[in-house]
């Protein structure tokens, strides 16, 4: 078992389109190693692009499956919007309520290179396209209202504030602190992305 390591906000590689994957160059250990990292990191889901590699995989929960999809795609989704808080293994400490289809739709290949269709709502619809998102480059906080941004970091030791607002500009100052000290090149956008 192998935990990869997860980038964070500011990493060029977020901002990127993943590449599809054809079947017959499926990775079964690398889609293990991206179960076991979201496990051992307690994320629900979980994007290729977030350990660095520019694939279109994600894997994600609802606490009763696990999903390993390749090359998902949303072909049907609700009018219907609904806005809860979220979270990203790569804006640790962070959180802001964002507007999602109610419900999704999602084709993909699984594990075995096999199409599979989910039919999703509640938690398992607002993950897949927050991951989705993801292999497009896309973040949650684009979707956001900046002004509803809220650190939540629990967690005395992490260096992140508390319970408060925050700016995007304190974020890239505070993650290109911890997390990318030696990291000149680093790229942070500011700008909703459409
Ligand atoms: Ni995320």
């Amino acid at each position: 078992m192998a935990i990869l390591d997860v980038i964070k906000y500011g990493h060029p590689t977020l901002r990127k389109v993943a590449e599809p994957v054809k079947p017959d160059e499926i990775d079964k250990q690398f889609l293990k190693d991206m179960l076991d990292t979201m496990l051992a990191e307690d994320g629900v889901g979980l994007a290729a692009n977030q350990v660095n590699v520019l694939q279109r995989v994600i894997v994600v929960t609802d606490y009763e499956h696990t999903y390993t999809l390749l090359n998902p795609e949303i072909i049907a989704y609700s009018e219907n919007m609904e806005t809860g808080n979220e979270g990203c293994l790569s804006l640790p400490g962070l959180q802001a309520p964002v507007p999602r289809h109610e419900k999704v739709v999602v084709r993909a290949l699984n594990e075995n290179g096999e199409q599979v269709e989910i039919n999703a709502k509640g938690l398992l619809a607002i993950v897949l396209q927050h991951e989705i998102d993801h292999l497009n480059g896309k973040l949650y906080i684009d979707r956001a209202d900046l002004t509803s941004l809220q650190w939540v970091d629990n967690d005395p030791e992490s260096g992140l504030p508390l319970n408060k607002d925050a700016l995007l500009d304190e974020i890239q100052a505070i993650y290109h602190e911890l997390f990318h000290q030696n990291k000149s090149s680093v790229v942070f956008e500011s700008q909703r992305k459409e």
